[in-house]
């Protein structure tokens, strides 16, 4: 008897559990409540096209010369870059990632990097803004200093991964990880 009833609570348990995966993998984007910090987590994919979304506005002073992974000490590039859903570049566009990034490092492999990421999502619109040091060839973690919309006094952190640094366009994975600190009140219940 207590077997029987263990063994349906489990069952009930399964099915409760199958039903919250169908609906959190199903909207694409996964919401936590640890102690009321309110946060989502996913990735996109931002697409760079050398003199088509990102132009060479200041030639850099000193170091190694323009390749696929190096720029001159001091080079400013600006982009407007579409984020993609998926890592091809024809896959929806949900997001503009807008921005400067400056040589800094003497070997010409990190730069700083300024943006500001719109997004125009099914559940959030607004926009993210960071600021970090990038590499040219390692995952970097960018700080969010802030947000707009939706994303209204938003913290937290995205990595930007290189993923495919040949050909023309280049390609990379950015990871967000976002969270509402408490006296950020949504501007519409979720
Ligand atoms: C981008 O445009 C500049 C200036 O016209 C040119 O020198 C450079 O070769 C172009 N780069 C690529 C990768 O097409």
């Amino acid at each position: 008897m207590a077997l029987s009833v263990c063994y349906f609570s489990f069952l009930s348990y399964l099915l409760l559990f199958v039903l919250l995966f169908h609906e959190a993998s199903s909207i694409s984007h996964h919401h936590h409540h640890h102690h009321e910090l309110k946060s989502i987590h996913f990735t996109l994919f931002q697409h760079e096209t050398i003199n088509k979304t990102a132009y060479l506005i200041v030639n850099g002073v000193a170091g190694p010369s323009i390749s696929q992974t190096t720029t001159p000490f001091g080079t400013l590039y600006v982009f407007q870059d579409p984020l993609t859903l998926k890592a091809n570049s024809n896959s929806k566009i949900v997001g503009t990632a807008e921005g400067t990034s400056i040589t800094s490092s003497l070997n010409g492999l990190q730069s700083i990097s300024i943006a500001k990421i719109t997004l125009m999502m099914n559940h959030y619109k607004g926009s993210i803004s960071v600021v970090g040091g990038t590499h040219n060839t390692k995952p970097s973690n960018h700080p969010v200093v802030g947000g707009t919309g939706d994303f209204l006094f938003v913290q937290g952190y995205v990595t930007s991964s290189p993923v495919d640094l040949s050909g023309i366009t280049v390609t990379y994975k950015i990871q967000f990880h976002l969270y509402w600190p408490p006296y950020a009140i949504p501007s519409h219940p979720k």
